[in-house]
This record gives structure tokens, sequence and C-alpha cells, in this order.
């Protein structure tokens, strides 16, 4: 039986790995490798249980540090593990600096990677992501694209060889979601309300942007119900935000996935900087309201349903305005709910015809 390791390490990666976890032991031998890039129970282990993810079978441990510190430890725990169990191929999701370690790792010892989420482009060098995804594709031999704009974007870059369009894993794990969530449940908030998060290093490791955007969250017309995420609350702590201050906003902890689609389904719309979680509400036609200037999920701004804002205040209350003027809805952008089968099928042939 073949052997497939598969990376993971932070929050968005349990979430895509549960459905394509779930197939591939029916047919591969799977080591999961947790780096510990998220470590907090309500970012880790409550996401493990929720979504039946196998529990990992190494966890790293690796923890916070600097982009150089954190891959770098990535790089030699991962090497020392995956050198030991040798796979026959390395699967890695999304563009975290795990996903970057994992694919180094694999590629320098000459096992095949793929990469599940390939060809995501923002065209911002700035975000450590877009960084990580190039390189990520670059090393990989099987790419798993969501969208045909992913496989046109590895196209410019030259990479046409092991691109599969396969769709997009988060509507998998979306579907089997949506079989446990009740979406008439206790919202945790009375009446209409938005969400949102924000985490991106662009939005958070400034006072005066994070200081903005909280301003916007709090003029806007109904309450904004906000789940922190460490980084942002660690920001907070430190440029010595007053939550208090901010009245409209309901501070909260990091939600489990299953309630955090819960509360994107009851809510007027969504504010976030999150990749995943635009196309999440998206799929749960919700408005959605980026708190960035570009993204990589470009096919939900053409429908009209996401508004790019930056974290500029007018920007953000006057698209926030126009969230009750929808157009039509399409539900299939990001495909039918069963890539990880699909996935599955790719790596099959892979290695048959690689024998
Ligand atoms: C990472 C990913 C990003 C992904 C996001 C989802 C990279 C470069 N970024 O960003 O692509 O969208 O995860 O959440 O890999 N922290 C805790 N507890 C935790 C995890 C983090 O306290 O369980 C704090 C630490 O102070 C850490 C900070 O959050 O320094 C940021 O964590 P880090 O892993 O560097 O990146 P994220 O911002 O979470």
């Amino acid at each position: 039986m073949k052997t497939i390791v598969t990376v993971v390490g932070a929050r968005p990666q349990f979430v895509k790995c549960a459905p394509v976890s779930r197939e591939l032991r029916k047919k591969f031998h799977e080591v999961l490798i947790h780096t510990g890039q998220h470590y907090d129970a309500d970012m880790s282990d409550v996401f493990f249980k929720e979504l039946g993810i196998p529990k990992p079978d190494i966890n790293l441990h690796i923890g916070s540090g600097s982009h150089g510190a954190q891959t770098g430890l990535m790089l030699i725990r991962l090497e020392e593990e995956i050198q030991k169990i040798a796979p026959d191929l390395v699967l890695i999701y999304g563009d975290t600096n795990s996903t970057l370690a994992g694919a180094l790792v694999a590629a320098k010892l000459h096992i095949p990677v793929a990469h599940v989420e390939a060809g995501l482009r923002s065209f911002d060098r700035m975000m450590p992501e877009e960084v990580n995804r190039v390189m990520a594709d670059h090393l990989s031999s099987l790419l798993f694209c969501p969208t045909q704009t992913a496989v046109d974007n590895l196209m410019q870059e030259g990479i046409s060889s092991g691109v599969f369009l396969t769709g997009d894993v988060m509507v998998d794990a979306l579907r089997s979601a949506m079989n446990t969530v009740n979406p008439d449940s206790a919202i945790g908030i009375n009446g209409d309300y938005y969400l949102a998060t924000i985490h991106r290093p662009s939005n958070t490791d400034d006072s005066a942007t994070l200081g903005r955007i909280l301003q916007a969250l709090n003029d806007i017309d109904h309450p904004v119900l906000f789940p922190v995420h460490p980084r942002t609350r660690a920001s907070m702590e430190k440029w010595g935000v007053e939550p208090a201050k901010y009245s409209n906003i309901r501070m909260i902890d990091p939600q489990p996935y299953t309630a955090m689609i819960r509360l994107m389904g009851n809510a007027r719309a969504v504010l976030t900087d999150s990749g995943g979680v635009q196309k999440e509400a998206y799929m749960l036609r919700k408005p959605c309201v980026t708190l960035r200037e570009n993204t990589e999920w470009i096919e939900t701004v053409n429908s009209g349903w996401n508004v790019l804002t930056g974290p500029d205040y007018n920007r953000i209350i006057s698209a926030v305005k126009r969230v009750d003027n929808l157009p039509d809805w399409d539900g299939n952008i990001y495909g039918d709910g069963k890539t990880a089968g699909r996935i599955c099928e790719i790596v099959d042939n892979f290695f048959i015809n690689n024998i």
C-alpha cells in the first residue's frame, strides 16, 4: 500500500484536510504530520475533534516565531520525520508556512509533492502567503486547482503538467458541516448582525490600520460579532486597544468550524480579510466585504457578492450600505462538493503511472 504524508499546521488546513483524509484512508496509508503552527485548543484541537480528522501521527509543536525561524524549524523537523517514513507522496494544503516547509522538504528528498488549492494568486508579494503559494506550486508534481482562474495562473507561470481542475475541497467540507448545523439554532446575538474576522498581518500589525478597521466596524448600522484571532488579540493588547471603546463590536473567542458556519449563515453580511471566509460567505449566499486591496478568490468579486475595500474606513462603510442589493448567484463556482474523491482518484492514477 502506498504511503502519503500529509502536512498540516494551521486552522484552514484542518478544514481542508478533513474530507481529503477521509477519502485517502480508503486506499492509502496516510501519515498525518501537524507542524504545531497553530497550537491553541480553539485554533487546533477543536477542529480535529469536530471534523473527525484522525489524530496527528506526529505533532512537531513548532509554534510561533518569525517567518524564518518558524519555517526553518519546520524544515529541520519535517526532514527528519519524512526521511524516516520515506513516503511515496507528500500532500500539502493552501499557503501557510507549513505548506512551504512541507513542499521544500519533500522536493529536496526527491519525493513528489501534491498541492491542494494550487494556482491561487493575489499578485501581492507583500503577503507571506503569496510567497508560499508560488514556491509550493513550483515544487509540486500534482497541482489540484479549485478554479479555472487558478489553472490559468499556473499556465502564466509555465506550469501545465500535473495540473488538474478539481473544484474546491472547502465545498466538500461545507456540505458535510451543513448536515450537522442547525441553521435556526441560537446565534449568540439578538437580531441582525454582521460577522467579522481580521487576522492578516497587513491589517493587524499596524495600530493605525487596525484602529481604522475597528472604528468602521463600530460605526456600521448593526452590531458586529467578531471572533478574534490570536494574532489580532495580541496586536490589540500590544496597542492598548480597549474593547469597551467599541460598543457596537462584540468580541468573542475563535469559533469552531460548525459554529462559524452557523454564525455566517445567520449574519446580514460578512466582513473579513480571510481567504476561506470569503468563499464560505459566497457558498452560504452571504454578501462579503473584504478588508483587503486584492483577493485570490476573484470569482466572488466578479459575481458582485464580494467587495474589496482594503482597510479604508469610508470604503468599508459604503460597501456595507450596498449589501442588500444582490445580483444573481451561481452555486457552482467552486465545484460540486466531490473534490476529495477526485483528488484521491488522481493520486491513485499518478501512482499507477509512476510505478
Ligand atoms: C496563518 C497563515 C495564514 C492563515 C492563518 C489562518 C502563514 C504565513 N500564515 O496566519 O495563511 O490564513 O494562519 O489562521 O502561515 N497564535 C496563537 N495561538 C495559535 C496560533 C497562533 O497565539 O494557536 C498567535 C501567535 O502569537 C503567532 C500569531 O498568532 O505569532 C500568528 O500565528 P502564525 O502562525 O504566524 O500566522 P497566522 O497569522 O495565524
